[in-house]
C-alpha cells in the first residue's frame, strides 16, 4: 500500500523535473556501518584481510549500490528493514532489493561478532539448542556443515522463530 503511494508521489515529482534537481545536494542516503571492533580483532578465527575486503569493498560497494539507485527511486526514507519489505515486494524484488538486503546482512554479520567471542551460548538459547538439535556438539556439527555446503562465503544463522510452520 505505501509502494503505491510512493509510486505515485515519485512519477508526480518525476513529471515536474525529477528529484535530482529538487534535492542535488543530497549525495548519500544510507551510510557505512563500522564494524564495532578493530579489523584485526576477530584474528585467528576471521582475518583483518577478510574483514577489509568485506567491509571496505563489499559492504562499501553495496551502501554506494544502494545509494545510487535511491537518487532516482520512489524507495527513499524508510529505515532499512522497511526498505527491504517494500523492496521486496511480495516477492517480484525491485532493483533496490539485493543491495539494500546485502547492506542489512553485511551490518548485521559485524554486529554479530565479538573479539573472544563463541563458546557455549546461555539459558534459553542452549535449551532450545538442545531440544532442537539434541545437543550443542549436533547443532554446531550441522551449523558447520551447512555453511560448507554453501558457495561463496558460507554465512549461516541460526534463527529463533516462534512460529512452528517454517
Ligand atoms: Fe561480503
Amino acid at each position: 500500500m505505501a509502494l503505491r503511494r510512493d509510486l505515485a508521489e515519485w512519477k508526480r515529482i518525476q513529471r515536474q523535473g525529477g528529484l535530482s534537481r529538487r534535492f542535488s545536494k543530497v549525495v548519500s542516503y544510507y551510510g557505512l556501518t563500522t564494524p564495532p571492533y578493530k579489523l584485526d580483532a576477530l584474528e585467528p578465527y576471521m582475518s583483518k584481510r577478510t574483514v577489509e575486503l568485506h567491509w571496505g569493498k563489499h559492504h562499501q560497494d553495496y551502501v554506494d549500490g544502494l545509494n545510487k539507485q535511491l537518487a532516482t527511486s520512489p524507495l527513499y526514507g524508510y529505515t532499512p528493514e522497511d526498505l527491504i519489505k517494500e523492496a521486496y515486494n511480495n516477492g517480484n524484488p525491485l532493483p533496490e532489493y539485493n543491495n539494500a538486503a546485502q547492506v542489512w546482512n553485511h551490518h548485521f554479520f559485524w554486529e554479530s561478532m565479538q573479539p573472544d567471542g563463541g563458546g557455549l551460548p546461555e539459558g534459553g538459547v542452549l535449551q532450545q539448542i538442545e531440544k532442537d538439535f539434541g545437543s550443542f556438539t549436533n547443532f554446531r556439527e550441522e551449523f558447520i556443515r551447512s555453511s560448507l555446503q554453501l558457495l561463496g562465503s558460507g554465512w549461516v544463522w541460526l534463527v529463533c522463530c516462534t512460529d512452528s510452520s517454517y
